[in-house]
């Protein structure tokens, strides 16, 4: 890839509208209940992961199929200043969707309509990335269609981002062709998923005390489970950065090559937290932005954990993710 290639980030992935019906409880089998209120919004990572990418001020093109349903969907994108000409309305389809009760008590519970977003376009058998520099995946599109993406990414210099949620199973998984992906995103669940499907023992941190146990232990390493099993991961992979997200406690990291995780706390959270739906998407979305500016790799870290800080401080998947100049202001 010629150095003045403007960076340019692809993200190929799913899109859908999520629809959310205030509920006193959870319907139960059998009986019909009414909402108090119904709102829409968009969603489906593949989205929420390229609006938080031209937020954080990235050029981003969308590359995903909806149905006619969803042009307000695609329309909103392009208003948050996300290319959509790979934005595929595939007639006779619906929209991905997602509709979700919210119960009084915070409960909640999702029933997902893949619609759309598992079309396959005929162009996804060997992908374009002409004029890309950054690839960024998610896992809720037909896994053949990612792994050509990974795979023309590969060929092509083209860095690529996974964050693969919900986590692939089995042989899916082991299969994988990790030497392909440069940066991988998961949670601990996911991580440790990852781990056990591959077949790599975590050792057990669960026995007895050695007798020369002092009677005061220096503070325990956060997430200690985690950063083992990064470290197991590396031994086969030398060549992925690896990330894992901690919720309210931060990440872990693990850049390519390196032995050594590092850790940095999650950015403080002002006015309480009010929503974290979509401050995974926000950090990846914002990770990619980080590396097409080419900048060190713990300004871009620290620069995502203060957007997802401020992303949990409010309301909805897209709108909450904040844009870069307000970032750089809480940071300063
Ligand atoms: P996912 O939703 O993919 O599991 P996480 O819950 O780990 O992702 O969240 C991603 C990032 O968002 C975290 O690394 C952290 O920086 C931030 N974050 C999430 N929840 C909170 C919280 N309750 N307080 C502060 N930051 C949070
Ligand atoms: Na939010």
């Amino acid at each position: 890839m010629s150095s003045s290639t403007p960076p340019q980030c692809l993200v190929r992935g799913s899109i859908n509208i999520d629809e959310f019906f205030h509920l006193p409880h959870i319907v139960r089998p059998g009986e019909t209940i009414s909402s108090s209120k119904l709102s829409r919004g968009a969603g489906g990572k593949g989205a929420n992961q390229a609006n938080a990418v031209a937020r954080a001020g990235g050029n981003v093109v969308m590359d995903g199929c909806i149905g006619e349903d969803g042009i307000w969907v695609r329309d909103g994108l392009e208003r948050a200043g996300v290319d959509v000409g790979r934005v595929m309305v595939v007639q006779e389809q619906m929209t991905g969707r997602a509709i979700i009760q919210l119960a009084e008590d915070g409960e909640n519970s999702i029933v997902l309509h893949k619609g759309a977003n598992y079309h396959t376009p005929p162009s996804d058998t060997s992908p374009s990335l002409s004029g890309i520099t950054h690839l960024l995946l998610q896992n809720e599109i037909p896994l053949p269609s990612t792994l050509a993406y990974l795979r023309a990414a590969h060929s092509g210099g083209v860095t690529s981002i996974f964050n693969p949620s919900p986590m692939l199973s089995g042989e899916k998984l082991r299969q994988f062709p990790w030497a392909c992906l440069s940066w991988l995103i998961v949670n601990e669940g996911e991580l440790t998923d990852l781990l056990k499907e591959t077949g790599l023992a975590v050792p057990s941190t669960t026995g007895s005390a050695p007798a020369s146990a002092p009677t005061t232990t220096p503070e325990a390493p956060i997430a200690s489970a985690a950063r083992a099993e990064m470290l197991l991961f590396r031994r086969s992979n030398a060549d992925l950065g690896l990330i894992c997200t901690l919720g309210a406690r931060g990440i872990l990291y693990l850049p390519a090559g390196s032995q050594t995780v590092g850790y940095l706390p999650a950015a403080t959270v002002v006015n309480g937290v009010v929503d974290t739906t979509g401050a995974g998407d926000c950090f990846a979305g914002y990770f990619a932005a980080g590396l097409m500016r080419d900048e060190d790799l713990e300004t871009t870290l620290r620069t995502c954990l203060t957007a997802c800080a401020m992303c949990v401080e409010k309301a909805g998947a897209m709108e909450s993710v904040p844009s870069r100049a307000k970032v750089e202001a809480r940071i300063a």
